[in-house]
């Protein structure tokens, strides 16, 4: 199989999550922060570490992680719980997942909102950080809800300069990481949003099951969930302490242990390393998928501001189509809308969707090769 999937999830893991999940399972799989045993204190401990690690990856260690079951339940946590009313600007990209989108949906049948999508330039295809002042300008933004970088064409949001500009206007910022966590080196000091959303299982090399966002203490969001938290059982109220008080129910310490060897292979490696890696690949996907005439790539003018996802379309063939020969041949890709149909509707690529090729650390020059041989066999005979 040759993966190039990795944005809907990274595939394979590196080794260690693998063998470190079913140790400290076998071992250690009981609940966390419920028993006073020591096998409990130990699973706690790893839990700890691995908020640690994700605060020590973003270099922001005076900030708090909730971890949530996926990236979706932690931007649900987030957006249902802030505080909205009638006459709200929320500024989004033209990318967001429907892990956004719907909840807006959802959001404007309770509340008035005017929902505007941030400027981005065809023509050069990237964020116009000027026009982007004019539209703050013109209808000053109280939320700004971001994806880093687009699951569809892989574009990357400039989010520490949209972020500055918002807070002239004291917006809340949210950034949603789920495709550059771990991937694309940020610094949370330098960037400010109040909330950044995290997918354990797609560029953090972690399983699925674990997910999180990463908040300010002094955070206040209304929760969404209501249940036990291991503390505090008397009160009827959810404790107030973060992350506590939007962490409710039993953790996956198997998931957790699986992101805690990820975020140490992170490190082992290196960020730059991997994103450097990830950039030559794409650099080479791009090379060849556009040197076929009849593959048209879209919403890319260079891999510049992009990181390893790439989405085309092929002369005279849908992408379901593709996608089906390309299983044939033991090519494993995403087509479609890829649950982001905005982003379609904006490259002019909906409702028939691209296929969409996505790199990994762990994708080599040979898989690359074989695509080479595989597209041009394709191409010939179809
Ligand atoms: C940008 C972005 N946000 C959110 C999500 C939702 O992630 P999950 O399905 O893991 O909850 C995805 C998944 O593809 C994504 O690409």
């Amino acid at each position: 199989l040759f993966y190039f999937d990795n944005a809907a999830t990274t595939f394979p893991k590196p080794e260690e999550v693998y063998s470190f999940m079913d140790a400290f399972y076998r071992q250690c799989g009981v609940n966390v922060g419920r028993g006073q045993y020591d096998l409990a204190a130990k699973a706690s401990s790893l839990v700890s570490e691995t908020r640690q690690l994700l605060l020590d990856l973003f270099y922001c260690p005076q900030k708090r992680v909730v971890f949530t079951s996926s990236a979706t339940e932690a931007l649900n946590v987030i957006l249902q719980g802030l505080p909205w009313q009638d006459g709200m600007n929320v500024y989004i990209t033209p990318f967001e997942h429907n892990a956004v989108l719907r909840v807006l949906h959802y959001l404007k049948s309770v509340y008035q909102l005017n929902v505007i999508e941030l400027y981005v330039d065809k023509e050069i295809m990237d964020y116009d950080l000027e026009e982007i002042k004019y539209q703050f300008q013109d209808k000053r933004p109280d939320i700004v809800i971001m994806s880093h970088a687009s699951n569809v064409c892989g574009l990357v949001a400039p989010i520490k300069e949209i972020c500055a500009f918002s807070k002239c206007y004291d917006a809340i910022n949210v950034i949603d990481m789920a495709q550059t966590a771990g991937l694309v080196d940020t610094d949370l000091n330098l960037v400010q949003a109040d909330f950044v959303v995290l997918a354990g299982h797609k560029t953090l090399y972690g399983p699925l099951g674990i997910a999180g966002l990463i908040l300010n203490q002094d955070v206040n969001l209304k929760p969404l969930m209501f249940g036990g938290t291991g503390i505090d059982s008397a009160n009827p109220d959810l404790p107030k302490t973060v992350p506590e008080r939007y962490e409710v129910g039993s953790l996956n310490i198997q998931a957790v242990a699986g992101l805690n060897a990820a975020l140490k292979w992170i490190a082992k490696i290196g960020i730059e390393e991997i994103f450097a890696k990830e950039r030559e690949n794409t650099s080479k996907l791009f090379e060849l998928l556009t040197s076929f005439k009849n593959i048209k790539t879209v919403g890319i003018k260079s891999v510049e501001n992009h990181i390893g996802i790439i989405s085309c379309i092929f002369d005279g063939y849908s992408s379901d189509n593709i996608g089906q020969v390309l299983n044939e041949h033991g090519v494993a890709v995403r087509t479609g809308l890829h649950c982001a149909p905005n982003a379609h509707r904006f490259l002019g690529t909906f409702p028939g969707g691209t296929v969409r090729f996505s790199m990994g650390y762990l994708n080599t020059e040979d898989d690359l090769e074989r695509l080479s041989l595989k597209l041009s066999f394709i191409i010939e005979n179809s």
